[in-house]
């Protein structure tokens, strides 16, 4: 018996290591100042150093990974999150998409940090100054809803009306 225990370690350990080999590449594209949410909409200091700190790490162009990162499969699931959260939300895409995403981007950005949904709870737990205080909160209300309304001021209702996907 202790010999299959042995060979059993041994074999975890091998494909431990092979995996080392196996790494996803970074999540750092070039950031084109015209494509970023500052080019279109006006974000305070104060909201861009919470956004900065709290979600940028899965939602722009740019990760800043933490040490053991390098290591599988952490790599690997921090890399599907960054994929996953690019896809619904890129800050530094922002300006290219079309008036009714941003519009309705900024609403889906304060209902989830409303519902507690954001910054995701997986990533909280080791990123402690991520974590939202209810002023940071307010914050990030009130920003979403003066671009709002800056928006329905400069744009026809109708550009910021999501078409019905075919
Ligand atoms: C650890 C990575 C991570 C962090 C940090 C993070 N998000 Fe996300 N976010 C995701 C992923 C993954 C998704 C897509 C899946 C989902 O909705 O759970 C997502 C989805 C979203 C969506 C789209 C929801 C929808 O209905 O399509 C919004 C808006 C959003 N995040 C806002 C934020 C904001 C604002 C912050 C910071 C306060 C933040 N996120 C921090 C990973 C992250």
């Amino acid at each position: 018996m202790r010999k299959i225990f042995k060979l059993i370690l041994i074999g975890l350990l091998i494909v431990l290591i092979v995996i080392q080999f196996f790494r996803p590449e970074k999540n750092n594209s070039p950031v084109m100042a015209e494509n970023t949410i500052t080019a279109k909409i006006p974000i305070p200091d104060s909201v861009q150093g919470i956004l900065k700190v709290s979600c940028y790490d899965c939602h722009s162009n740019k990760t800043i990974y933490p040490w053991y990162s390098n290591f599988q499969p952490v790599m690997w699931f921090l890399t599907n999150h960054i994929i996953d959260g690019k896809r619904h939300l890129n800050f530094d895409e922002f300006a290219v998409y079309s008036l009714a995403r941003q519009y309705k981007k900024l609403k889906e950005i304060g209902e989830q940090v409303k519902a507690g949904e954001m910054p995701m709870e997986s990533y909280t737990l080791i990123h402690r100054d991520a974590v939202l205080s209810a002023s940071q909160k307010e914050l990030i209300y009130s920003w979403v809803s003066n671009s709002r309304q800056l928006m329905e001021s400069q744009y026809p209702a109708d550009s910021l009306k999501s078409k019905p996907r075919k």
